[in-house]
């Protein structure tokens, strides 16, 4: 990225691997803001071909964005991937678009609350666990086929530290069980050539939100603002974590790294189940 991290991305990243994704074809999801933007906007300058998926209509701004700046292609779909409907519509989406699917890096996902447990109620508790676990349940299980007739390729999963933090249970719990499809499903899918990795980022700055993390996420309406309502206590908490030394909020470089790790390595090479922890 050449603006600094917080301050939105424009123009070409200070660090490109030209040709690095020349010729791959890869699905990134949760692509209109935030992390999945970011490795977007890293792919699209190293040359992949793109699939953009996000429930946003922001996304199809993206996509035009980015149109243009590498030797790939960008495309985009709007999906809601809480719904296995709407992951089957993204890879048929996909297929549409490219011969072969290489990567998919599912990365939507998101705490909506934080707050002890004994605070949530149900809603709010299926409402997290709709929000970071079956999106990448579903992708996973929309894409592997394809993978798996293409004689291999690379499945990315955004997950958190979060599953050791505090104030966010349900949210760890959906983690947590986005690691449990890594591990799973690597040595499930390894002997096909399929590799199914993790990444698992600390707090990384960003532009403000224009999809809002709460219920109501259309840009422009009165997004809820429900993330961290206990703002001072749970920030506090994090700030005394970071002076001992588990160091948050970090740099958005490093998660963006690791993706680009896992996803630059051939698919030939399975390695199995290995979740990531990203240098903070
Ligand atoms: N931001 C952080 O500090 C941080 C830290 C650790 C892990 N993560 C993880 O990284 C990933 C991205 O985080 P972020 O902060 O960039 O998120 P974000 O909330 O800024 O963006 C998420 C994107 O996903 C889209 N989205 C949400 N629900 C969707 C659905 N059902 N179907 C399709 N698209 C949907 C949103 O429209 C939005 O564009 C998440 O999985 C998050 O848990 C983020």
């Amino acid at each position: 990225m050449n603006a600094p991290v917080g301050q939105g991305i424009s123009g070409r990243p200070t660090h490109v691997t030209a040709e690095r994704f020349f010729g791959q074809s890869i699905i990134v999801t949760g692509a209109a803001q935030g992390i999945g933007l970011a490795v977007a906007h890293r792919i699209a300058y190293e040359d992949g071909n793109l699939v953009l998926v996000d429930r946003s209509e922001l996304v199809h701004e993206v996509a035009e964005q980015l149109r243009g700046v590498g030797k790939g292609t960008v495309d985009s779909v709007t999906a809601d991937l809480e719904t296995y409907e709407g992951a089957q519509q993204s890879i048929e989406f996909a297929r549409t678009k490219f011969k072969n699917l290489d990567i998919v890096i599912n990365n939507v996902g998101g705490t909506i609350w934080a707050k002890p447990f004994e605070e949530y109620t149900e809603e709010e508790i299926t409402k997290e666990i709709q929000r970071s676990l079956f999106p990448t349940l579903w992708m996973c299980r929309a894409t592997l086929p394809c993978l798996i007739k293409n004689g291999g390729g690379t499945i990315v999963n955004v997950s958190s530290i979060a599953t050791g933090g505090v104030n966010r249970v349900p949210y760890a719990a959906a983690k947590g069980g986005v690691n449990g499809i890594v591990s799973a499903l690597a040595h499930e899918a390894a002997h096909h050539n399929v590799r199914v990795v993790a990444t698992a980022p600390g707090g990384t700055l960003a532009p403000e939100r224009k999809v809002k993390r709460g219920p109501l996420r259309h840009p422009g309406g009165t997004g809820r603002t429900d993330l961290f309502p206990r703002l001072g206590g749970s920030l506090l908490h994090h700030r005394q974590r970071a002076a001992r030394g588990w160091r948050r909020p970090g740099l958005g470089h490093p998660r963006l790294d690791s993706v680009r790790t896992f996803t630059g390595h051939p698919s030939g090479m399975t390695s199995g189940g290995a979740t990531s922890r990203a240098r903070i």
